[in-house]
């Protein structure tokens, strides 16, 4: 068997999408079924094979070294290249070229930081071994492919083209997306220009192709989510805590619940569909959390309800209030007999206080 290539992780976007989780968080160190949610791609990536791994940071960089340190508590070797200004998905590629010990035509993996995936990543370094490819990109289905830039491929799965959001029915060639893991042949990622900014998908990728370059495309149609918004993120963090999502990372049985051991949850209070209840957390009498995220040190007072949300480290919820598709980020404070739904995003510090909003009658 072929050694397990080094990976490069890209972590230093600035997560926008995800606000007000990302303010004091990079979107990869953000807490998911327990542990930040770049460990369980680490771990996926150490369960592959794969020892060495180069994080490229750039937005909060400062705090991914302090927890994962040199990597060896994973079984990793990892070190760290921070931009001095974001230089995008391809300029963080080309900007960690010197840390790779991967001779010119040696695969280098490539893996978005915020990709849930069961993604057989050994199949993906085969495939582009196999087909002796420049760049392997591991391809998704989706059902409705207008909010993603499309890679419809021949019938040996070269890559055809790389186009854009399709704004028409017509211009829906395919239903398979990147989906954000890629293998590299070394030499390429010299080509990618150094010290500007550049975007894999939209210029590296493109120009590739324009110069009759060998992309292959491989779809693998397992579990796949795209954490970038604050609906996806807690989504991706229960099927973590269920058990649909793959990772060795997770801290407990997998079940309906995962309640870390210094979290506190009065025997009253009923937690489903995936909730996770962080370390110091507390949640009261008679409170019902389903396929939430309550993060480390939050409260839940006594009938709360609350489902489909994250409740950020710190974060008080009142009594008897609702939450259905919110963020309420880290130090707010919801008070007692609020109802907020889809989509409403509590700002970190923030206080609302008692009864303030509804989304219903309170009679
Ligand atoms: P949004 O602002 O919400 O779109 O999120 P994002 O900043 O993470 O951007 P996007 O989801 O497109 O990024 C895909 C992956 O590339 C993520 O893992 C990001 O952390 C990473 N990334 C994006 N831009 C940069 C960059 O300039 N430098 C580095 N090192 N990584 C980046």
């Amino acid at each position: 068997m072929n050694q397990a290539p080094e990976a490069i992780l890209l972590v230093g976007g600035k997560g926008t999408r995800l606000r007000p989780l990302t303010v004091r968080t990079p979107k990869p160190m953000v807490p998911a079924a327990g542990v930040p949610f770049l460990t369980h791609q680490l771990a996926r990536a150490r369960a592959a094979g794969v020892e060495h791994i180069v994080l490229a940071t750039s937005y909060l960089a400062e705090v991914f070294e302090p927890y994962f340190g040199d990597g060896s508590a994973l079984g990793l070797h990892i070190e760290y290249v921070t931009e001095r200004e974001p230089l995008g998905t391809g300029g963080a590629i080309r900007n960690v070229a010197s840390r790779l010990r991967s001779g010119p035509d040696d695969p280098v993996l490539v893996f978005n930081g915020d990709i849930l995936t069961g993604l057989d990543i050994p199949a993906l370094v085969d495939t582009h071994r196999s087909c002796d490819a420049d760049v392997s990109l591991h391809l998704t289905r989706v059902d409705d492919p207008r909010a993603f830039g499309l890679v419809p491929t021949d019938d040996t799965g070269r890559v055809t083209a790389f186009l854009e959001k399709p704004q028409t029915p017509e211009e829906i060639v395919t239903d398979q997306i990147n989906a954000g893991a890629y293998v590299f042949r070394r030499s390429v990622i010299d080509t990618i220009p150094a010290g500007r900014p550049v975007s894999v998908e939209r210029e590296t990728f493109p120009g590739l192709l324009d110069d009759g370059a060998h992309l292959q495309g491989m779809v693998d149609s397992t579990y796949w989510l795209d954490l970038g918004t604050p609906h996806a993120f807690v989504r991706g963090s229960a099927d973590l805590v269920l058990g649909r999502a793959p990772s060795p990372a997770v801290p407990g049985r997998r079940g309906d619940r995962l309640v870390l051991p210094t979290a506190r949850v009065a025997p009253g209070a009923k937690l489903t569909g995936g909730t996770v209840v962080a370390e110091g957390a507390v949640v009261a009498e008679d409170a019902r959390i389903d396929g939430s995220a309550v993060l480390a040190g939050a409260v839940v007072e006594a009938g709360a309800v609350i489902s489909g949300s994250l409740v950020g480290e710190g974060a008080r919820i009142g009594a008897r209030t609702v939450l259905s598709g919110v963020v309420v980020g880290d130090g707010a404070v919801v008070g007692e007999d609020n109802e907020l739904r889809d989509g409403a995003r509590v700002w970190c510090d923030a206080v609302l206080p008692a009864g303030s909003v509804r989304f219903s009658s309170d009679q």
